[in-house]
């Protein structure tokens, strides 16, 4: 069975402060909760200061994005060398930085190649805006990012996806459960068809929209999805504990019951 993971997107929030006085709230509470992966995402200024202070703990660390250069003249960028000794995962691709910054599926792709080559483990951020979705062309949206992302990447043991429909992201108007599970189901399909039903079978697939303590259960009781992605609700200690718990309940019974 598919560990389920938790991660917290904290986008542009905290200082090197706040984000001090977060982690030291969560993360004694989050190292007792079990079979789960949690992981926190928060800016770039704060990774090294965070490394420290989860360090000895079962909370992992990722960043919110990565440049594709290993180093030069890219003033303001982050390279995957500088990132894979201080942290395990890296967001890339989501919906905002294609929105706000521009980023085509072409850069995606480089940055996920070059992710993997610096060994970290990329979470990969697809999804459909909402005049796509209304129209119907949500599987056909995924599709084609999926196959940009994913061009010239031979063997995507370390990745995992989050299926984050573009409508649901920071609108409080979450996709439903059955909703997310049949397009996390569609993904996870499409994974086999390009590499392998084992491969398909093992990687993780999340889903990220507007996810919070109040509805989580919904998302991790389905079969395809294998835990979430939070953007607001991760910057608020008692949501973030409660999301992780029950994540971890649940899975925990669903894997006795089969
Ligand atoms: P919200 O949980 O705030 O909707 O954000 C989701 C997200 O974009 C996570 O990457």
């Amino acid at each position: 069975m598919r560990v389920p993971m938790i991660a917290g997107n904290w986008k542009m929030n905290t200082t090197i402060r706040e984000a001090t006085a977060l982690v030291s709230e969560m993360c004694p509470l989050l190292n007792q909760i079990e079979n789960v992966d949690k992981v926190i995402c928060p800016p770039f200024i704060s990774l090294a200061v965070v490394k420290e202070l989860i360090r000895g703990s079962s909370v992992k660390l990722g960043a919110q994005n990565v440049y594709f250069e290993e180093e030069g003249a890219y003033t303001g960028e982050i390279s995957p060398l500088m990132l894979a000794n201080l942290c395990e995962f890296v967001i890339i691709g989501h919906s905002e930085r294609r929105q706000y910054f521009n980023e085509t599926g072409e850069m995606v792709n480089k940055k996920i190649l070059a992710a993997l080559r610096a060994g970290l483990k990329p979470i990969l951020c697809i999804g459909e805006r909402l005049e796509e979705n209304e129209a119907g062309r949500t599987e056909e949206i995924v599709t084609e990012q999926l196959r940009s992302s994913l061009a010239g990447v031979d063997y995507p043991r370390s990745l995992i996806i989050a299926y984050e429909p573009v409508w649901a992201i920071g609108t409080g108007k979450a996709a439903t459960g059955q909703q997310a599970n049949e397009t996390i189901g569609f993904i996870r399909g499409k994974i086999a068809k390009l590499y392998s039903d084992e491969i398909a079978q093992d990687m993780r697939l999340l889903y990220g929209g507007s996810v919070t303590a109040d509805n989580i259960a919904e998302f991790v009781q389905q079969p395809e999805i294998d835990g979430a992605l939070v953007g607001g609700a991760s910057l608020k200690a008692d949501q973030f504990l409660s999301i992780v718990k029950q994540t971890s309940e649940i899975r925990s019974r669903l894997s006795e019951e089969s």
